[in-house]
């Protein structure tokens, strides 16, 4: 059954650089339900057909390796648009008329995306249920909510509660992009459509976890937003947490949103909170040299551009086990992967000619270099009992279709048409997880707070941190 997408911030950079060409790629694929329209809404005074010819230029950047002009054409009947603003209900209630008029009878559903500046979120929820277009008789209505879900628990809890008071919760999909990321996906099939991992996921063969999500830029034009948000917030709340859940929960009972949401909500719950001295023992701050300098960045600024925490999960499967949470800009390359670090065997038969294995690793590798590695042991050959580390490389590059794994985009856009909310923060989830970064926000930025240390970009961060896992008897995986 055909719906209808209406974006608002329809002129804004997200639209015309992800979602249009996401779905650009899904309309091409067929993917889409036939007859389904896009209504782009935002301030902007364009004519229908002069925002069909910016998204032209859009697409054919952004997936220019699909763009052909036959589908161009018949992807472009589909877009519409409507000048309107937030803040005037009027604009709503010509909305609704204009939606009526362009959606033909037995139309199913719509789906609202806000990919509007946050502050305008509430206003624009607020703003739906005046005009009535949350009223899901005639087919569904849903809100597709970006990222940041609010600045802190007491922000998100505020939000939860105003969309609340216009859509249900099944309603709402808050999205997080990193579960949009086929290889995040696969972190539930590679735990729970294999046998061989399960017995050994656990705490007593798991020496600790490393999940790093480092990245070469530095913050460019973004000072307005990032100097006032900080890398806990714009990184750690959200995807860092996300990947930890998504590493740390029990197996669900069946792949449902409602059952994969609990247990990620459970290892949220486990995840103990800091206090005391934890701050300035598990955690490290950072900044890259130059920050100051970038253009929008006061100049007395201490906004973390790298950060650490040292996390854990009270409960049986994890106890005692670090999470090791690392992010920064202006580090060495991007690259996002989760590092699973087994003990050691705990009786060494070849290492004391030789050297001590390394202990068993297993790599998952979310990006840029999609794949999985397991590191282990083999003998050097003709060497008396010599081992080294080999590797088992699996690279989706390798295998068919993986060349170029679609955007996480297309695949969350169609979930949400479809009404799979699985890859979408629920509500309680983000408030745990704000509940979580919270004190450290504020330890942070109180009088006792740890160092900020500063850091050449291009490298891996603040040599105090490679100092602080060493004293931990362990060391960063460093591999681009
Ligand atoms: C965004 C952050 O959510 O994620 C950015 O706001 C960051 O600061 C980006 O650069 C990283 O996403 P990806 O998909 O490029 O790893």
């Amino acid at each position: 059954m055909a719906n209808t997408i209406v974006i608002f911030g329809a002129s804004g950079d997200l639209t015309s650089r992800k979602l249009i060409p996401a779905l650009y790629r899904l309309f091409q694929k067929n993917r889409l339900p036939e007859g389904s329209l896009i209504v782009g809404v935002s301030r902007s005074n364009f004519e229908h057909q002069q925002w069909r010819d910016s998204l032209r230029t859009s697409v054919e950047e952004f997936a220019n390796d699909c763009f052909d002009n036959e589908t161009w054409a018949r992807f472009a009947d589909t877009l519409y648009y409507l000048p309107g603003d937030i803040k005037n209900a009027d604009d709503f209630e010509s909305l609704a008329e204009f939606l009526d008029t362009i959606e033909p009878e037995h139309h199913s559903g719509r789906l609202y995306y806000l990919s509007t500046m946050p502050q305008l979120y509430e206003e624009a929820i607020k703003q739906l249920g005046a005009a009535g277009l949350n009223n899901d008789e005639t087919g569904f209505r849903r809100v597709i909510i970006e990222k940041p879900f609010g600045t802190d628990l007491k922000s998100a809890r505020a939000l939860n509660a105003s969309i609340h008071g216009v859509f249900r919760e099944d309603q709402i999909y808050r999205i997080d992009h990193y579960l949009g990321k086929e290889t995040v996906q696969n972190i539930f099939a590679l735990r729970f459509a294999n046998l061989i991992f399960e017995p050994i996921w656990n705490r007593r063969y798991v020496d600790h976890v490393q999940i790093t999500v480092a990245e070469e830029v530095v913050i460019g034009r973004r000072a307005g937003y990032y100097d006032t948000a900080g890398i806990l917030r714009d990184m750690f709340q959200n995807h860092l947490l996300q990947l930890m859940m998504i590493t740390a929960m029990e197996p669900p009972a069946r792949y449902d949103a409602a059952m994969v949401r609990d247990e990620k909500v459970k290892v949220l719950h486990s995840i103990r909170r800091m206090t005391g001295g934890d701050f300035a023992s598990d955690t490290v701050r950072g900044q890259y040299k130059g920050y100051l300098k970038e253009e929008g960045v006061p100049a007395n600024s201490d906004t973390e551009t790298y950060a650490v925490l040292k996390l854990y999960c009270d409960n049986w499967r994890w106890k005692g086990v670090p999470f090791y949470l690392r992010s920064g800009k202006g580090m060495s390359c991007r690259t996002t992967q989760i590092v699973v670090q087994f003990k050691n065997v705990p009786h060494i038969l070849f290492g004391e000619k030789t050297r001590e294995p390394v202990g068993n690793r297993l790599v998952m590798q979310v990006q840029p270099a999609e794949g999985i590695q397991l590191h282990f042991e083999t003998k050097v050959p003709d060497s008396e009992m010599k081992t080294r580390t080999s590797t088992l490389d699996f690279s989706f590059s390798n295998t068919p279709g993986g060349k170029s794994l679609p955007d996480s985009y297309q695949r969350l856009l169609l979930d949400a048409l479809t009404g799979d909310a699985s890859l979408f923060a629920r509500s309680d989830e983000v408030e745990l997880a704000w509940g979580i970064i919270d004190p450290i926000l504020a330890a942070w930025r109180s009088p006792a707070a740890p160092p900020l240390y500063e850091y050449e970009t291009g490298l891996w961060g603040p040599p105090e941190s490679t100092q602080w896992m060493y004293k931990q008897d362990r060391e960063w995986f460093d591999v681009c």
